[in-house]
């Protein structure tokens, strides 16, 4: 693929230029030099050389000789097989500023996915359950998927499959039906669903008739009993309000929350589908499909006809190609699930669908507090997403009144919000995505660390000196003198700025935020570099004493200040200016 990094792709293009119509652009590597005093790029000649039929150093000085100091490129240097290039700065800081603020038409980030669509199904919590911790770091995750692929310009539809259907709900409607009025389980809300719910399982252990019973129940349900659905229907709507007071503190929204039951009138056109393609077996009495290097098949049908979380799956990845003709299709659920979804996958590609492969379960690791790992079900394992955020917005809001003491009441208490609800969700995008995380909460809210709240800092620094600069409108690109940026310091700045098209593209392409969080970790290092070399020497100070010079740094500051707001949203976090 071709570097979105702009400097590098138009380095490409003049090479190819040079080279003439047997070599493209996209043939070219362009690297980093070993070290910096080579120049700003280094391009091999060897994947060229064999198409030319030349040895790569006589390409390489040829090349050299060929390419003229115009646009991005100041010179060029022969060395080895290697094509040494600096590059015009200038040229690099105007794009930088014209692209972070979207003048010209010009992006960051490269407008891949323009005119296609990727559904992502992330969150998809069980009804009459708390959000479980692992629901909630797959709506993190799946939420900065969304924004990743938006920002490359795909369409993004965004799905929430919540558990709404099945032999659990059965369970619910029995238990309720025995002990719904006992005032243990007033008010009705998901704290007494769940209660209900546990204490059924318990007495299940004892009671022989009660699986039977919710059976029945569910059988009614499916049946479309007027009655009983609608009973559902208030346990799907008591617990579907608690979610969405989480979803509105992280700012999620969902285009197609259907969730499972809306699939019940879709699963029998999959089971006569299978059927027609002699894929369904009976085992043990139930229906299922035997797949290919799978020891146990997938589950279609119980042995009283009752369909399945696979079956669901099933008629919700069908109708979700139909309804979208999607380019992926991506699932961010639990490792824990694997199996499920290879199986789902395998079924699909039995079926004949080709875009089976376009189908990719995208897992994540477990999430532990103190040493303490969530489980997934029940009471005792479910996290209340709204008590760590309340914890985290209370820690925020005493660090934030110590150190800032001019914030009204106000500011105080939306600013702890902003940084509180940060703090969380990058401890959640940080770490790579299959990896078990521990929630220590002195790393998650530290100011200097790898932290949600210190890269919201680094924004609020941002603003911090434009309004001491008290510069009254920002002047365009081409009303600054960029050659006057020529510390080392800035250059590490744009440069580091000049690669932000390609994290974003590597981080939807793998579908791993954390590529875009540790970008912004070392985007904020460089700033932070920069900006206190002006403490030991006033000459480096962005609100220097030259108005040229001041005015080129602080269109600067205004590029990292972009950058990293930009970045911060696309992992789910907003960037307060004053902190
Ligand atoms: N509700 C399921 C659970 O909590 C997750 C659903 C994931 N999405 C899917 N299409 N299966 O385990």
């Amino acid at each position: 693929m071709a570097s979105s990094n702009p400097c590098a792709a138009e380095i490409a293009a003049a090479i190819a230029r040079a080279l003439g119509p047997d070599v493209r652009a996209d043939d070219l590597k362009v690297d980093a030099p070993p070290r910096p005093e080579l120049g700003d790029f280094a391009i091999g000649m060897f994947s060229v050389a064999k198409a030319l039929r030349q040895p790569p150093a006589a390409i390489a000085a040829r090349v050299a000789a060929e390419l003229r100091p115009a646009g991005v490129i100041a010179g060029a240097e022969a060395a080895g097989p290697f094509v040494n290039v600096r590059i015009d700065r200038g040229w690099a800081f105007r794009w930088v500023l014209d692209a972070a603020t979207g003048a010209d038409d010009r992006h960051l980030v490269p407008q891949l996915g323009v005119g296609k669509v990727i559904c992502i199904d992330y969150s998809s919590p069980n009804i009459s359950k708390h959000l479980a911790y692992h629901h909630i770091r797959s709506t993190m995750l799946g939420h900065s998927l969304v924004k990743l692929n938006q920002a490359l310009g795909y369409q993004v539809v965004r799905i929430n499959h919540v558990g709404d259907w099945g032999t659990t709900h059965g369970m619910l409607l029995s238990a309720f039906t025995r002990w719904g009025a006992e005032a243990a389980y007033q008010p009705l809300d998901v704290s007494a669903l769940n209660a209900l719910y546990v204490r059924f399982r318990a007495e299940m252990k004892t009671d022989d008739s009660l699986e039977p019973e919710a059976r029945n129940w569910f059988k009614r349900l499916e049946a479309g009993d007027p009655d009983v659905r609608a009973r559902w229907q208030q346990f799907r709507d008591i617990s579907m309000a608690e979610f969405d007071r989480a979803y509105v503190s992280l700012g999620v929204g969902f285009d197609d929350a259907g969730g499972e039951s809306f699939y019940e009138d879709k699963m029998p056109e999959i089971v006569e589908q299978l059927d027609a393609r002699g894929l369904l077996t009976e085992s043990d009495g139930a229906t299922v499909v035997q797949l290919p290097d799978e020891k146990t098949p997938l589950l279609i049908k119980t042995t009283d006809g009752t369909s399945l979380y696979a079956t669901r799956d099933l008629a919700a990845a069908l109708h979700r190609h139909r309804q979208y003709g999607f380019e992926r299709s991506l699932y961010v659920v639990d490792r824990g699930q694997a199996l499920h979804f290879r199986q789902l996958f395998k079924a699909l590609r039995l079926m004949g669908f080709e875009w089976a492969d376009r189908c990719e379960h995208v897992p994540f690791g477990l999430v532990r507090f103190g040493g303490k790992k969530t489980s997934t079900r029940g009471a005792s394992g479910s996290f209340l997403l709204e008590d760590v955020f309340q914890e985290a917005r209370d820690q925020v809001r005493s660090i934030l009144a110590e150190a800032s003491r001019d914030m009204s009441e106000a500011q105080l208490e939306q600013t702890a919000r902003i940084v509180g609800v940060g703090a969380v969700v990058f401890a959640n995008v940080l770490p790579q995505r299959d990896k078990d995380i521990d929630f220590d909460w002195d790393k998650v809210l530290s100011l200097s660390g790898d932290s949600g709240p210190y890269l919201q800092y680094t924004v609020a620094r941002c603003w911090a000196i434009h309004r001491k600069a008290g510069q009254p409108v920002d002047p365009p690109s081409d009303a600054i003198d960029w050659s006057l940026l020529s510390h080392d310091a800035e250059w590490a700045v744009a440069r580091r700025i000049l690669d932000f098209g390609d994290h974003v593209v590597r981080a939807a392409t793998s579908s791993e935020p954390h590529i875009v969080a540790h970008y912004l970790l070392d985007l904020a290092g460089d700033f932070s570099r920069w900006y206190t070399l002006g403490n030991g020497d006033p000459a480096l100070r962005v609100i220097c004493d030259d108005p040229a010079l001041r005015a080129a740094r602080l269109a600067l500051v205004r590029v990292v200040r972009f950058t990293l707001t930009n970045g911060l949203a696309l992992l789910g976090l907003g960037a307060p200016e004053l902190m």
